[in-house]
C-alpha cells in the first residue's frame, strides 16, 4: 500500500483492531525530555501534541501524573512530537509553516497529528502475532535522526516518508525526501516507529536499540514476527501531520532550489524524526489491543472526549522565544553541537 487510502482502511477494518484519532497541538516549545532531557532550551524546535504531563524532564507513569490530554482518546496522556517545518526565502528568511486538520478526524481537531495504535498488519489474519502487549509505563522511543544525510540512508527508514498532497485523500506516492515542486494541498508526512521490544528496556542510550523494526516495504503493512532479540510484538505506533504549505507556494519561483526546511535546518527532509513518550492511563491501551475486528476507537475498549475539552489542556511556555523567527532556528552539526543561525 503505497499511500494509506481511507478507502483502503473501510476495506480492510474488519480484520484488524486498532486506533486511528486526532490530538490538537499541545504546544510548539524547544523542548525534547526524551533526547535531551533538562534541557530548555532543546536543539531545535519541536510540535508537540498529547497530556499535560510534558515537560522539560519526563520520569515515571505520565498516564497517572498528567490530568488532561489534546487526543480525542480521553485515557491516553502520552506525548508525540516532530520537528518543525520552516519555509525558507530566497533572502534567507524563515517562515514558520502551520499545521492543518487531516481528513476524517473528529469535529474540532486543531492541527496535531492523527495517531495510530495497530496490530502489526492491516490486511492479514493477525492471530499470529497474537498478544499485543501495551508499552509500559515510563516506556519511550525515537525513530529516525536529524544527522540523517544521505538518499540511501532516508530510504532504509521504511515508514518515515513524504506525500505531495493534491488533495488530502488524494496523497500521490510516498517520497523518503521532500516534494521537488509545489504541493496544492500541502507537504504530508508520515512517522512509523517499530513495533518489537527487547522486553527488559524503557529506553536505550540511542533511544532506538530497545526497539527493531520488521516491516520492509511500507510502514501500515507486511511485518514479519519479531525476533529473538526484541521478542515482543507492541502496537504499531504512527503519527500523520498535515504542513500547510500552500501559503508560501506562489513565492516558490520555477527553478528555485526546494524551500522547506525542518526546525533542525534538514533541507532535504531525510532527518525527518519522531519521538514517543507512553502515557496511556492504566490498562486502557491492552484493553484496546486486546480487541479483534474493529477499528478507529478499540470497539469502545477506551474512553473518548469531545474535542471542547480536549482543546482546553495546555501547558505553559517554558522556554520563553518567539517560535517564528530565524533567529531561533537552530541545527545540530556534524559533531551535534549546537549551531545558531544568526541569519
Ligand atoms: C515540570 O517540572 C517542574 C520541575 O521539576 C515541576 O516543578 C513542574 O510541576 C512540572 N510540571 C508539570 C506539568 O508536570
Ligand atoms: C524575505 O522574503 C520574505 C518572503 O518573500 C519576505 O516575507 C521578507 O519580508 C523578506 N525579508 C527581508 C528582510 O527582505
Amino acid at each position: 500500500m503505497k499511500s494509506f487510502a481511507l478507502s483502503a482502511l473501510a476495506l480492510v477494518a474488519p480484520v484488524q483492531a486498532g486506533l486511528r484519532f486526532g490530538c490538537s497541538t499541545l504546544t510548539i516549545q524547544r523542548l525534547d525530555p526524551v533526547v535531551e532531557p533538562g534541557k530548555a532550551p532543546s536543539a531545535h524546535l519541536h510540535h508537540i501534541v498529547g497530556g499535560n504531563a510534558f515537560n522539560v524532564t519526563m520520569e515515571g507513569d505520565v498516564g497517572a501524573r498528567a490530568t488532561c490530554t489534546t487526543c480525542e482518546q480521553a485515557e491516553d496522556f502520552s506525548n508525540y512530537w516532530t520537528a518543525v517545518m520552516y519555509y525558507k526565502a530566497a533572502n534567507g528568511s524563515y517562515h514558520r509553516v502551520n499545521v492543518v486538520n487531516n481528513a476524517a478526524l473528529a469535529k474540532g481537531v486543531t492541527g496535531g497529528m492523527t495517531i495510530y495504535y495497530t496490530q502489526y498488519d492491516f490486511t492479514k489474519d493477525n492471530v499470529k502475532q497474537r498478544p499485543i502487549k501495551a508499552f509500559p509505563p515510563g516506556f519511550r522511543m525515537t525513530v529516525g535522526s536529524p544527522a540523517t544525510s544521505t538518499l540511501t540512508a532516508a530510504k532504509g527508514h521504511i515508514g518515515l516518508r513524504y506525500n505531495c498532497l493534491t488533495t488530502l485523500l488524494n496523497r500521490g506516492p510516498e517520497m523518503p525526501d521532500f516534494p521537488t515542486k509545489p504541493c496544492p494541498a500541502g507537504i504530508f508526512a508520515v512517522h512509523h516507529f517499530p513495533a518489537c521490544w527487547d522486553g527488559k528496556n524503557l529506553d536505550s542510550p540511542d533511544h532506538q536499540s530497545h526497539m527493531y523494526n520488521t516491516i520492509k516495504n511500507d510502514g501500515f503493512t507486511d511485518a514479519p514476527p519479531c525476533p529473538a532479540s526484541h521478542p515482543v510484538r507492541m502496537p504499531q505506533v504512527t503519527y500523520e501531520t498535515v504542513w500547510d504549505t500552500t501559503p508560501f507556494n506562489n513565492m516558490w519561483k520555477s527553478g528555485d532550489p526546494q524551500p522547506f526546511v525542518w526546525s533542525f535546518e534538514g533541507t532535504s527532509g531525510y532527518g525527518t524524526h519522531a519521538d514517543y513518550m507512553f502515557g496511556w492511563k492504566g490498562d486502557s491501551l491492552q484493553r484496546a489491543m486486546d480487541k479483534d475486528n474493529c477499528f478507529y476507537d478499540g470497539c469502545g475498549a477506551t474512553k473518548k472526549q469531545t474535542m471542547d475539552i480536549a482543546n482546553k489542556c495546555k501547558v505553559k511556555d517554558m522556554v520563553n522565544e518567539p517560535i517564528d523567527g530565524c533567529k531561533f532556528l537552530f541545527r545540530l552539526t556534524q559533531n551535534n553541537e549546537r549551531y545558531t543561525n544568526e541569519n
